[in-house]
């Protein structure tokens, strides 16, 4: 038969799918040997969504024509009460008509943001950039990469407080022989999905200048943007940057905020010409969520019985966080106070120095002890000889981990 194209022929299935795969193949041994899994691999609250989503869901299938065709857009009411939240959360102002798109889910909206924006080609030398964080989320330089472009990793580490300078960026950039003409974004992502790193607002003017003097888009993933753990340091959006509508557009998502990652529900928001031709992409590719969805998602926004849960959860999480850093602690890690994330249920730890390589580690907790957790390689180049947990399960099971790694001499 006829071959697919170049550029999903040179992805693979995406990295947690492949962890959750393993995971459930060797269930049957471990379970054999007291180790069933713990899955500290993906990135997903496993509590339920708020009571009040659930009772939204099921009234609303009751009004007339629920059922029917939305638009890709979102309704005028899902859309109105973004532009709430993003007033009453970031002080940022925004049309809903044209300046707010929804998304089955901020990953949907990422991967098609990228093929509005890159020309597709085989030719390397044509290949058309986009800056993504690296360690960064492991999608991106898939989505680029399948849409024909090129990413270019930048290092986030301690070193540069995760917050690297662009300008030394775009030199070492330049010196690795990628050429700057090519380049039409910037991916960052605050706080970041595997560090737990935030960054400050100074941060954010940094990125907007640049951006508005290179002339590139910042597609800004601001998906645990109500995942923090300090309620007077709150992660900010890039739209409170004055001049970012200019060049920017931020993604959000209701999967981690409300647990709600089976429903695929987010939002593109920022400047309105992005915002446009990406809609058009999308009128072409679906036809909008089932509307009861987009009921629950608007009810939650900015209802009390929301901010409730989000505070609870992130009470919850850094509960979490501090069995596993206390834990860790224990089998040796040396983990300063200061390095604790502020943000995001994700923990980043260095392997232990025995092992050659992330995977060799992640391996070995798998088969050893059935604890499943993501390669530090995964996330990028830079992320090489760490490891990445997210301390999501119940917290018997994160103090199981413990244990485990006790019993089955996994000390650092
Ligand atoms: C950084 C980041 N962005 C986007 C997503 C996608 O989330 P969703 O598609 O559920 O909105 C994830 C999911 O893990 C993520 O970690």
């Amino acid at each position: 038969m006829k071959e697919f194209n170049e550029y999903v022929k040179s992805i693979d299935t995406y990295i947690m799918f492949r962890i959750k795969q393993e995971a459930a193949r060797l269930a049957p041994q471990l379970e054999a040997k007291g180790r069933a899994p713990i899955a500290l691999a993906m990135g997903a609250p496993v509590a339920s969504p708020p009571k009040y989503v659930y009772d939204t869901l099921i009234e609303s299938l009751n009004i007339p024509q629920i059922h029917t065709y939305s638009s890709p857009k979102g309704e005028s009411w899902l859309l109105d009460e973004i532009a709430k939240r993003m007033k009453k959360r970031f002080g940022v102002e925004l049309d809903a008509q044209k300046e707010i798109f929804s998304l089955i889910g901020s990953k949907e909206g990422l991967a098609n943001f990228v093929r509005a924006l890159i020309n597709p080609t085989t030719d390397e030398k044509a290949k058309e950039i986009i800056l993504v964080p690296d360690p960064g989320y492991a999608s991106y330089s898939q989505m680029i990469k399948t849409c024909g472009g090129l990413s270019y990793g930048y290092k986030l580490n301690k070193e540069n407080n995760y917050m690297p300078d662009m300008n030394s960026v775009w030199q070492e950039m330049k010196l690795s022989g990628y050429d700057e003409t090519k380049v039409k974004a910037l991916i960052i992502n605050y706080p970041s999905n595997p560090l737990g790193a935030m960054c400050t607002k100074d941060y954010l003017k940094h990125i907007v200048d640049f951006c508005r003097e290179k002339q590139i888009w910042i597609i800004s993933d601001a998906a645990y943007c109500d995942m923090y753990f300090d309620e007077i340091d709150k992660p900010h959006s890039v739209l409170e940057i004055e001049g970012a509508k200019d060049v920017a557009v931020e993604f959000f998502s209701f999967s981690k905020p409300y647990s709600m990652t089976g429903f695929r529900l987010g939002w593109i928001c920022g400047n309105a010409d992005a915002v446009g031709a990406f809609g058009r992409l999308k009128s072409t590719i679906d036809t909008g969520i089932f509307k009861v969805i987009q009921k629950a998602g608007a009810e939650i926004l900015n209802s009390r019985d929301g901010e409730d849960y989000i505070k609870n959860a992130n009470t919850g999480f850094k509960r979490k966080q501090m069995i596993i850093i206390n834990g860790f602690r224990e089998l040796g890690w040396n983990i300063k106070n200061e390095d604790i994330p502020k943000a995001t249920f994700y923990i980043w730890l260095p392997i232990p120095p025995r092992y050659k390589t992330s995977e060799e580690f992640t391996n070995d907790l798998l088969t050893k002890s059935g604890i499943v957790v993501v390669p530090g390689n995964g996330f990028g180049n830079n992320g090489e000889g760490y490891f990445r947990l997210s301390a999501v399960a119940d917290d018997k099971q994160l103090q199981e981990v413990i244990d485990r790694m006790k019993k089955d001499g996994f000390y650092f």
